[in-house]
C-alpha cells in the first residue's frame, strides 16, 4: 500500500452508507450507446493513465450508457441469450456484472437491457474504498465475480479466471476514459466485506476489483 501513498493519496476513516438525495429511481434507461467515431484507438493508448484526483461534477447519463456499454455491454448476438460482449470471459461465461455506485444509489449494470437496475437505495460510493477520493468522485464501478456461473471450470481456477475477466472490462474503462477525456483509477484496495454486506450479495459473490471514474479536476495542477 506504500506505493499509493506515494502516489498522493490517503486513507480516511472507516466509510459509511451516506443516504441518497431525493427519491431514488429503481430502474433507468440508459440512452442507447453511440457504438461508432470517437477518438481513435491509438489516441486512447497514448492518453490511457490513472488520476487520483476527481471533481465532483455529476456524469450525464449519455456518458454514463457509453461508459457501461464500452466496459462490457452486447457489442453482437452471442452463442446463447447473453449476446457477444465488449470484454472478453473465460467460455463467454460472462461471470462479472458490473455495479455503479453512485450518488443516487448503488445500480448493478444489465448488459442485455442496456439499464441500470437499482439494488441499495443508499450512497455507498465512500464504502468502496479506502483513498481518499473514493466517495467523492461522482461514480464508482465495482466488479461483482458471480462463481455459481463457473461450474464448468475448476474450483482453483474461478477467482483467477474472474480476476482476469474483470482486468479485461477495467481496461475497456480506461480506454474509453482516454477516449473521452475522463479520470479514471483502478482499485484492487476496496472494501470487500462491508460491500459484501451492503449490497446483500450471495456467497458466492466476490467484488474483485474497483474503477473510480469522474472529471478531472481542473483545480489540480497535475490533471
Ligand atoms: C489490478 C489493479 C489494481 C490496482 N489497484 C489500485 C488501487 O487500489 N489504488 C490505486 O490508487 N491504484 C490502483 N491501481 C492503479 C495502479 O497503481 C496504476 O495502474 C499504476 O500505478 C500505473 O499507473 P498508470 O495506470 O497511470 O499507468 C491498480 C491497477 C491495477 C491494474
Amino acid at each position: 500500500m506504500k506505493h499509493f501513498f506515494r502516489l498522493g493519496t490517503a486513507t480516511r476513516d472507516p466509510a459509511r452508507a451516506r443516504p441518497v438525495v431525493g427519491q431514488p429511481v429503481s430502474h433507468i434507461t440508459l440512452p442507447p450507446p453511440v457504438r461508432s467515431g470517437g477518438r481513435p484507438i491509438m489516441d486512447a493508448f497514448s492518453e490511457r493513465r490513472t488520476t487520483r484526483r476527481f471533481a465532483t461534477t455529476e456524469l450525464d447519463e449519455a456518458t454514463l450508457g457509453q461508459l457501461l456499454w464500452a466496459a462490457n455491454g452486447v457489442n453482437r448476438s452471442g452463442a446463447d441469450d447473453s449476446g457477444g460482449r465488449t470484454a472478453p470471459s473465460v467460455l463467454a461465461l460472462h461471470e462479472i456484472d458490473i455495479y455503479a455506485a453512485l450518488a443516487g444509489g448503488m445500480y448493478r449494470y444489465d448488459p442485455l437491457e442496456h439499464c441500470l437496475e437499482l439494488v441499495s437505495a443508499a450512497d455507498l460510493r465512500a464504502l468502496t474504498g479506502y483513498q481518499d477520493f473514493v466517495g467523492e468522485a461522482p461514480l464508482e464501478l465495482v466488479y461483482v465475480a458471480d462463481l455459481a456461473r463457473m461450474h464448468d471450470i475448476a474450483p482453483s481456477q474461478r477467482e483467477p479466471f474472474a480476476y482476469a475477466s474483470a482486468g479485461t472490462i477495467v481496461q475497456n474503462v480506461y480506454l474509453f476514459c482516454a477516449a473521452a477525456g475522463l479520470a479514471v483509477a483502478a482499485r484492487s484496495w476496496l472494501n470487500r466485506s462491508a460491500l459484501g454486506a451492503e449490497m446483500r450479495l450471495s456467497r458466492d459473490s466476490l467484488p474483485v476489483l474497483a474503477q473510480t471514474v469522474g472529471h478531472f479536476d481542473l483545480g489540480d495542477p497535475a490533471s
